[in-house]
């Protein structure tokens, strides 16, 4: 299939450009890493390097920590002052925060300097995966971090759920501010969301004469800002051991979230060297495929189940990476300026429908005269990847006849059997795709009559999926918020969270039953009250007692149907949905 293999590719090209080495800094005291490939940190728990370079500390698993350290110790005390004082010192970092279910992440990355690079006692969730609950607030500890908190915390008195916090032995912290920047034109203060998905960076700079610590915060970028995001007065003297390890500590509660750090610098009497960008860049790059991953490799499954692939976004730094494929198997690419002529500078006049993440423009293309639908990706919705500064949008093949869902409830014409069939039979074949014929296993998490579309020959397609999730073969299902439509969710995904292969199947075998008999998985019941109709449960009667006939849907003409497929289909459905459930 080619546009799988164009997006492999670009994933794999990604991989190639952020292989960056590490340069170990001037002496002892000093490091900077612009991306981790070929690091020698010491990681526990979730944390890893993937192939690009960048340190992922958390997985995206539910209440999990990673922790990683600079392998050498530092020596933060005495110098050219006093044995016992605290060095200044200083650090920089780029980080990412990927929440899995897009805008609900939880819970922090932190900064430590820790007397160890063991921090396995530490606890996951609100305790910021390095203190535990005997440990808070213990002088023992000699931990200072710079904790980067997306979750509010009461019992650490935290003030909101995106700040930036100074702690000291314990996770009430000295000081903290929500997350943002002072702009250095205007002085004005600027918001960011950690939980965005976006790349920041951070600086943490300690001042031992003042005993004063200064972390700054900004879009990644952008130049440090001159007044920093939060400050305490603080004499670390008396905190830092004599020989100490610089790291990071992630950890997640229920909300499954991906952090990331992508570069980092330290250095001990000066300021941290900094970062080289072009490097983290490349990084960045495969940050920002990670945000994509399940968007695109759902694309690639719609690909195959038909249909035209293009990602567009307008910021040439992009660009690079698409050349290499783009040669070898042509431009899937379009121009911004061409979606925008197609759809006529997306009019109202051509809008389609509006979702839970974008809106759907129907356009033509200039040159070709194929008719597209063009799915734009807004800002501050509700999903990862439109929180990208840049514009994303999808064109995907126009659907002219619509979904399943407007042809059994809504205006569109009824099916006649044969329709209806190779709409199953479509249906079942691309979901066998998703889940057993890529190479990892796409779920698609929301088979149901609106998200299957019809293409002018009536042939279905599976479309939108805005919640789908891939994960490797053999990997363990991870658990998620629980997605969906109600009537479609599987019994096991309600009660686990699991998604799988097989609530996919559910959710399809409620789709059978809709096909078939012309109603949907739940209705509401016809005399006001608040009682519901279960399909599953009506049609499950009807077949005890034999008169599963019955149940067909009366826009079905009698004759018009060949029995061996009809009873398949319902029996398929009942039986499935009643072993599931
Ligand atoms: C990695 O760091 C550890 C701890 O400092 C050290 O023992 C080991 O030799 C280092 N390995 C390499 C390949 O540098
Ligand atoms: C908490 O952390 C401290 C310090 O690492 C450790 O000694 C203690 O056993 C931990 N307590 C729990 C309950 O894990
Ligand atoms: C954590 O320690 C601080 C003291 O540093 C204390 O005020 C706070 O109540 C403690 N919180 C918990 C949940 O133990
Ligand atoms: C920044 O965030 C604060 C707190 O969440 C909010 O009150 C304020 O309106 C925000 N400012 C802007 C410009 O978005
Ligand atoms: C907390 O940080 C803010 C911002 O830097 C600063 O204005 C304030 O004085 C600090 N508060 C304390 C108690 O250090």
């Amino acid at each position: 299939m080619l546009e799988a293999k164009c997006v492999l590719r670009l994933l794999f090209y990604g991989l190639h450009l952020a292989a960056v080495a590490v340069s170990g800094g001037g002496g002892d005291d000093e490091f900077v890493y612009s991306g981790f490939s070929g690091a020698n940190l010491t990681l526990h728990g979730a944390a890893m390097v993937t192939p690009s370079g960048l340190l992922q500390l958390t997985d995206g698993a539910a209440v999990s920590k990673g922790h990683a350290f600079h392998p050498t110790p530092l020596h933060l005390r005495g110098g050219e002052k006093e044995a016992a004082a605290a060095r200044s010192f200083s650090a920089s970092f780029v980080f990412g925060i990927v929440p899995v279910t897009p805008g609900m992440g939880g819970h922090s990355l932190s900064l430590v300097v820790a007397p160890s690079r063991d921090l396995s006692t530490g606890t996951a969730s609100s305790y910021l995966g390095f203190l535990n609950t005997t440990s808070n607030g213990s002088a023992r500890n000699h931990i200072v971090a710079v904790e980067l908190d997306t979750i509010q915390s009461p019992e650490f008195q935290d003030i909101d759920d995106n700040h930036v916090g100074l702690d000291v032995n314990s996770l009430v912290s000295v000081n903290a501010s929500s997350a943002g920047y002072y702009d250095d034109r205007t002085g004005e203060f600027r918001n960011l969301t950690l939980v965005s998905g976006e790349a920041m960076q951070a600086w943490v700079d300690y001042d031992g004469d003042a005993a004063r610590i200064d972390v700054t915060l900004a879009p990644v970028g952008t130049e440090k800002p001159r007044k920093p995001l939060v400050s305490a007065s603080a004499d670390l003297s008396s905190v830092i051991t004599d020989v100490a390890y610089v790291g990071f500590s992630a950890s997640t509660g229920r909300l499954s979230t991906r952090h990331y750090v992508l570069g980092c610098s330290f250095a001990v009497d000066e300021p941290a060297p900094a970062i080289d960008m072009a490097t983290a860049q490349a990084t960045l790059r495969e940050l920002q495929t990670q945000v994509q991953g399940g968007l695109i490799a759902g694309v690639v499954a719609l690909a195959t189940v038909a249909c035209v692939l293009l990602i567009v976004r307008r910021r040439y730094r992009y660009v690079e990476l698409r050349e290499d494929w783009e040669i070898e198997f042509g431009a899937h690419r379009l121009s911004y300026k061409v979606l925008f002529h197609a759809t006529n500078g997306f009019k109202n006049k051509n809008l389609l429908g509006t979702g839970g993440f974008g809106t759907v423009y129907k356009g033509v293309l200039p040159t070709s005269g194929t008719g597209v639908a063009v799915k734009r990706v807004t800002h501050g919705c509700s999903i990862g990847y439109c929180r990208l500064k840049d514009e994303l949008l999808l064109a995907y093949d126009y659907m002219p006849n619509g979904s399943v869902e407007q042809h059994l409830y809504g205006g569109g014409d009824a099916l006649n059997w044969a329709q209806r069939f190779q709409i199953i039979k479509g249906v079942a074949s691309g979901l066998l795709y998703l889940h057993e014929e890529w190479e990892q296993v796409v779920v698609h998490r929301d088979v149901k009559a609106s998200n299957i579309l019809l293409d002018g020959e009536m042939n279905a397609r599976l479309g939108d999926f805005g919640l789908a999730r891939l994960h490797d073969r053999d990997a363990e299902l991870h658990t998620t918020v629980i997605a969906g439509t109600f009537g479609y969710i599987a019994p096991e995904l309600a009660l686990t969270g699991r998604a799988s292969p097989l609530t996919d199947v559910f959710a399809f075998d409620a789709f059978l039953l809709e096909v078939t008999t012309g109603r949907r998985p739940v209705e509401e019941a016809m005399d006001g009250s608040s009682s519901r109709l279960m399909l599953v449960d009506w049609v499950f009667e009807h077949w005890r007692n034999e008169s599963l006939l019955q149940v067909v849907d009366p826009r079905i003409e009698l004759g018009d149907y060949d029995v061996g497929e009809l009873s398949l289909a319902l029996r398929g459905g009942v039986t499935l949905l009643a072993s599931t459930g």
